[in-house]
């Protein structure tokens, strides 16, 4: 039987009491003969610093690397906003993120039928939507130097961020979307402004040329970003996979998240370059903080936390059929009924996270 290595960083606020429901869906897969899965926890963000000084430990970062999946909760909250900067509980999930070279970062935008009245469109437009946004994660303006603000001679200060990518960083992020694409609809829409940045003509350039060379069964569209992000509201299901630069992808996916509903409900991966063994680091987390209004009580929506736990089976443990059980297990709890309170409608009764994490084991 197969072992799986999972390491779990709950985090802080609600992170530990979702991450006590994916636990309850791992033993459940355990159970019915998926596999051995050896779950390790350690401490991230606000938790570590309290325990050890700083966000995360040497140890924790190694046993991250030896894991085939970490299942990250959320960190911070205002019992740690007077730190300093560099031991941030943010920063814990950055040096994760570097250490583990996770360039790629995958946000489906599901919306499952039962909840398409929660979307800021009508229903036709998104029911049944499932697109994927991958982001390249580690290059981009968000890092590229100079990065500065300089006084001028005038006295009048100028601040400068450098969009840099190079060929490499460009044909890795397209070769994830590509494959991902062929495991769905086969389609990939490309998103860059080549119209007004070099960047974008070279990322053009470098998709194509993948495209044409190892890909040419997987329908390719460019697309610019900014009409993008139109379609998206106007068209959603027109996408399959849609990859972008760090900029962009950070847009466009939260737009492409509204689409869905609650931010209790979007999970994440954020995957590393296969090495030689075609093992790759991974890392999955809910896209919502540790949401310090509602840690305590309760009353967090574990789906996000759960829909991660099944990236991490699809992507990283080989356990594609597993994963599209339990998000078919997410869908007929929704359908049934069940909503924690921020996908209730006003007034309406609201179930627990522990009863949300029950419901979907029993659906399973
Ligand atoms: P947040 O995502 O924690 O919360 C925003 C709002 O959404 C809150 O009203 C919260 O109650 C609600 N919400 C979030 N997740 C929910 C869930 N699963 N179920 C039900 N309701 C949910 O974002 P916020 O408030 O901006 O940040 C709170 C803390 O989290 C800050 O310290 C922030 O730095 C940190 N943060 C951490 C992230 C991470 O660990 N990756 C990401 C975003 C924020
Ligand atoms: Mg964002």
């Amino acid at each position: 039987m197969a072992t799986h290595k999972i390491l779990l960083l709950p985090g802080d606020g609600i992170g530990p009491e979702v991450a006590a429901e994916a636990k309850k869906v791992l033993k459940l897969f355990e159970e019915a003969g998926y596999g051995s899965f050896e779950t390790e926890t350690d401490l991230v963000g606000g938790a570590a610093i309290d325990a050890h000084g700083k966000p995360v430990t040497d140890a924790a970062v190694a046993l991250a690397k030896d894991a085939d999946a970490v299942l990250f909760g959320a960190v911070g909250g205002p019992k740690w906003d007077k730190v300093a900067y560099e031991i941030r509980p943010e920063a814990g999930l950055l040096r994760l993120r570097k250490d583990l070279g996770l360039f790629a970062n995958l946000r489906p935008a599901i919306c499952y039928g039962a909840l398409a009245e929660a979307s800021s469109l009508k229903r036709d437009l998104v029911e049944d939507l499932d697109i994927l946004i991958v982001r390249e994660l580690t290059g981009g303006v968000y890092f590229g130097e100079p990065k500065e603000i300089v006084t001028l001679e005038s006295g009048e200060k100028r601040a400068v961020d450098t969009q840099i990518y190079t060929t490499g960083e460009i044909d890795r992020i397209a070769r994830v979307a590509f494959d991902l694409a062929r495991t769905r609809r086969n389609k990939v829409s490309s998103a860059e402004k080549r119209n007004v940045m070099k960047s974008g003509v070279l990322w053009n350039q470098v998709v194509t040329a993948i495209h044409a060379k190892d890909y040419a069964d997987v329908e390719l569209e460019h697309v610019l970003a900014d009409n993008c992000a139109m379609q998206l509201v106007r068209k959603p299901k027109q996408y399959d996979v849609i990859v972008c630069d760090n900029l962009f992808g950070d847009i466009l996916s939260d737009v492409a998240a509204m689409l869905t509903g609650s931010l209790g409900m979007l999970p994440s991966a954020s995957l590393g370059a296969p090495d030689a063994a075609g093992r790759r680091a991974s890392l999955y987390e809910p896209v919502h903080g540790s949401a310090p209004d509602i840690a305590g009580q309760g009353l967090a929506n574990p789906l996000a936390m759960i829909g991660s736990v099944a990236m991490a089976l699809r992507y990283s443990l080989g356990l594609g059929e597993a994963a599209d059980k339990l998000e078919a297990a997410i869908g007929s709890v929704l359908a049934s009924g069940a909503r924690t309170r921020d996908i209730a409608p006003a007034g309406a009764n609201a179930i627990g996270t522990g009863e949300m994490g029950d419901a979907v084991v029993a659906a399973l």
